[in-house]
């Protein structure tokens, strides 16, 4: 056999290394440039400050376009992405990253290849896949193949939803087939000023509808964050933004046979938690902080919210207590009064249903008067929508605590996780008061003839108010019925609040033989 000699493969070697620099100038210096005077990263710059140092390792590099009559002419080094594996704090991830530089990021069918690669390695060896997003949508050049190409990537966002975490950064202008990938995965962050999601863009939409809308209002992030609710989170920069992705996944398994990593904390079991006697006014009509009950609990005070801007009136978010990885649901007095609507059903039910594919435990927060009472609502479908949140509950099979701070009325009062929608352990402050409304209002009906034909009618309503609150209006009907295990003082929250996630941690939960549910959608 001919040895090869050092000049032949010095020479295979500078080929290498330099079609690896070709690709790796991606669409050019001048369109990096560019990228970064619009304040936004590269497509490479973001994998180094997302995943640890030196822990890259990139597949398919030199992945060509599928070609066709329009791209002939057309060079697209690395096909406008990046992907690859590497690790977040040891854990490791799988990534891909669009290349706005080429192509404007535009997604054809080998493009989609290189993404759907690495999702399959990550579904096959149960890692999460965190997609980086900056892309002008469907390559218009390479026509139904660049369709087909986000068909296979939709397909593997479905069947993949609930096995591994999908993260979904959106970095720059998602547009079209760009948004609705994302869309199906685990969250979506998006950063503020350079980030957009639409289906049709602001020119086609004024060519349809004659409306004028920019970028910013029709998907920038604010948008995302407080009206459609489509985004979890955004940060104020890439840099802002890639740096929430990490924390996401502190309070993420890397697969769904796995339980969520345990974090070493400082924080006693046992702190004190009598601040709660400051924060939590008793009297039913005054707001006071959610928020901060649930700092005052959790471990370090640290409360990473997931759709901290969309309604409201419920606050989702993760935590972790005794180090273990907690999602929260709680109502928000300061809000709407805490009560339920349609999109704080949509909200609660979507983030039940993702603890529960990752094994993170829920704790419920409960201070709530009922479901928003209204025409639009009813219209709108807040039957359906109301409907979700109980089903997600009843679904859930991770271990759920429900903790009532206050009010627990009515429907809501089942909705918010109660014993008999499958919740483990209840727990009750002495402030709480569990009935099928406020004690005005039952009165009002209960009594309404005594009231009528009382002499004195104010009285009467004022004592039937009374007798009405002294039957129902504490937890301890409910505690005496077994709906509630138990009535904590404010001081131990924290400590039985570790404890009951501690007693239930090996909790198993069958259900019978289905295909799948039919949560209301
Ligand atoms: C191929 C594209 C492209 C596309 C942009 N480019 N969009 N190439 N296919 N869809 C190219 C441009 O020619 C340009 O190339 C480079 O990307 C950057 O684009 P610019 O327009 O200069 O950038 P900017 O001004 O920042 O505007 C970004 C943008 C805009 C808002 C995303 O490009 C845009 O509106 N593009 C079209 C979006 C769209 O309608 N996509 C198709 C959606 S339909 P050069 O060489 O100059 O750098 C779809 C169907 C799938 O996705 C549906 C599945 C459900």
């Amino acid at each position: 056999m001919k040895q090869m000699s050092n000049f032949e493969l010095e020479a295979m070697i500078a080929e290498l290394e330099k079609r690896r620099h070709k690709v790796e100038l991606g669409g050019g210096l001048e369109r990096q440039k560019k990228q970064h005077q619009q304040g936004k990263l590269t497509a490479r710059e973001r994998i180094a400050e997302l995943l640890d140092d030196g822990s890259f390792l990139e597949l398919s590099t030199f992945t060509e376009h599928v070609g066709g009559l329009l791209m002939r002419e057309i060079d697209a080094p690395g096909e406008g992405v990046v992907t690859g594996s590497g690790t977040i704090h040891g854990r490791r991830v799988y990534v891909f990253s669009q290349d706005f530089t080429v192509l404007g990021g535009s997604l054809g069918k080998r493009n989609a290849q290189k993404i759907t690669k690495v999702m399959d390695l990550a579904a096959k060896t149960g890692c999460p896949v965190i997609g980086l997003n900056d892309s002008a949508g469907a390559r218009i050049q390479e026509g139904v193949d660049s369709l087909s190409g986000y068909g296979e990537i939709f397909y593997r966002n479905a069947i993949y939803s609930g096995c591994v975490p999908q993260i979904s950064a959106i970095l720059g202008p998602c547009a079209g087939g760009a948004v609705y990938s994302p869309a199906m995965t685990d969250f979506v962050l998006m950063t503020e000023g350079t980030s957009y999601m639409f289906i049709t863009g602001p020119e086609v939409i004024k060519s349809v509808t004659r409306e004028n809308v920019s970028f910013e209002d029709l998907g920038g992030a604010e948008v995302h964050m407080k009206k459609s609710g489509v985004a979890h989170q955004s940060g104020k920069n890439d840099r802002d933004t890639l740096q929430m992705v990490k924390t996401l996944l502190d309070y993420l398994p890397q697969n769904a046979r796995e339980k969520p990593p345990v974090k070493a904390t400082r924080d006693p079991r046992n702190r004190d938690t009598s601040k709660l006697k400051e924060i939590i006014d008793p009297s039913p009509k005054k707001p006071y902080s959610m928020i901060e009950v649930i700092r005052e609990i959790v471990d370090d005070h640290f409360f990473f919210e997931i759709q901290p801007d969309f309604a409201r009136n419920i606050l989702t978010g993760f935590v972790h207590l005794g180090g273990q990885p907690v999602g929260i649901v709680a109502n928000n007095p300061r809000f709407m009064a805490g009560t339920l609507n349609i999109d704080a059903s949509d909200k609660a039910a979507r983030f039940i249903r993702t603890c529960d594919c990752f094994n993170v435990p829920i704790l419920t927060l409960v201070d709530v008067t009922g479901f928003l009472p209204g025409v639009q609502q009813e219209h709108a479908g807040i039957i359906r929508h109301g409907a979700k949140m109980l089903y997600a509950y009843a679904e859930a099979t991770v271990p759920k605590i429900t903790l009532i701070t206050r009010k627990a009325y009515g429907g809501a009062y089942l909705a918010m996780n109660s014993r008999d929608m499958g919740a483990d352990l209840v727990f009750a402050l002495p402030t709480a008061a569990v009935a099928v409304m406020g004690a005005e209002g039952a009165a009002n009906i209960v009594y309404r003839k005594d009231i009528q034909q009382s002499p004195n009618p104010e009285a009467t309503r004022a004592e039937k108010i009374k007798t009405y609150k002294e039957a129902f209006d504490n937890p301890y009907v409910a505690a005496a019925r077994g709906y509630i295990d138990e009535v904590i003082m404010m001081e131990d929250t924290r400590r039985i609040l570790i404890e009951g996630f501690s007693m239930l941690a090996q909790k198993e939960e069958s259900r019978p033989y289905k295909k799948h549910g039919n949560i209301p959608l």
